[in-house]
């Protein structure tokens, strides 16, 4: 009985550790989650355009702005409290270069958005194939 109770004590007090640590984890992470999640709603509102084959040209450029702003998160957001190596800065500057040319580009139709969503789109993959 003493020995059943005393089981218990330590089931219960590891799942709590384990709660613990797996809330820590999850708050460290929640800023990169977060901005990797709005990214992806604004690119997958671009993406989603394209398929409707409306392809506003001021809700292009507004999501296209929202993408850029967010290129500057990434490094800070997966980071904080070091300096990513090359190779992640490298990707992250890729992503800011290929917004950059699709803001400058200002796509007008869905046929000029394509290339750019694309060309974005790539970045995004090439670098969570190495990083996510
Ligand atoms: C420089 C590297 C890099 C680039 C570029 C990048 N990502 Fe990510 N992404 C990551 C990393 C690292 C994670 C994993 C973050 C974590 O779980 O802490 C991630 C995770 C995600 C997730 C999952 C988030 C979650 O809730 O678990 C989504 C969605 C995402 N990225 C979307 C995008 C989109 C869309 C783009 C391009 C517009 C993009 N990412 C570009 C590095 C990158």
């Amino acid at each position: 009985m003493k020995h059943a109770a005393l089981f218990l004590v330590g089931l219960i007090i590891g799942a709590v550790g384990a709660v613990i640590v797996a809330n820590a984890l999850r708050a460290r992470d929640a800023y990169a989650r977060g901005a990797m999640d709005v990214m992806q709603h604004h690119y997958g509102s671009l993406r989603e355009n394209l398929r409707a084959k409306r392809c506003d040209a001021h809700k292009t450029a507004l999501a296209l702005s929202q993408l850029r702003a967010l290129g500057n998160e990434i490094e800070p957001a997966v980071y904080p409290d070091s300096t990513p190596e090359s190779s992640f800065r490298e990707f992250s500057s890729r992503l800011r270069d290929a917004l950059d040319a699709g803001i400058a580009a200002a796509p007008a139709d869905c046929a000029a958005l394509a290339p750019v969503v694309e060309k974005v789109g790539k970045v995004c993959e090439e670098c969570h194939q190495q990083y996510r």
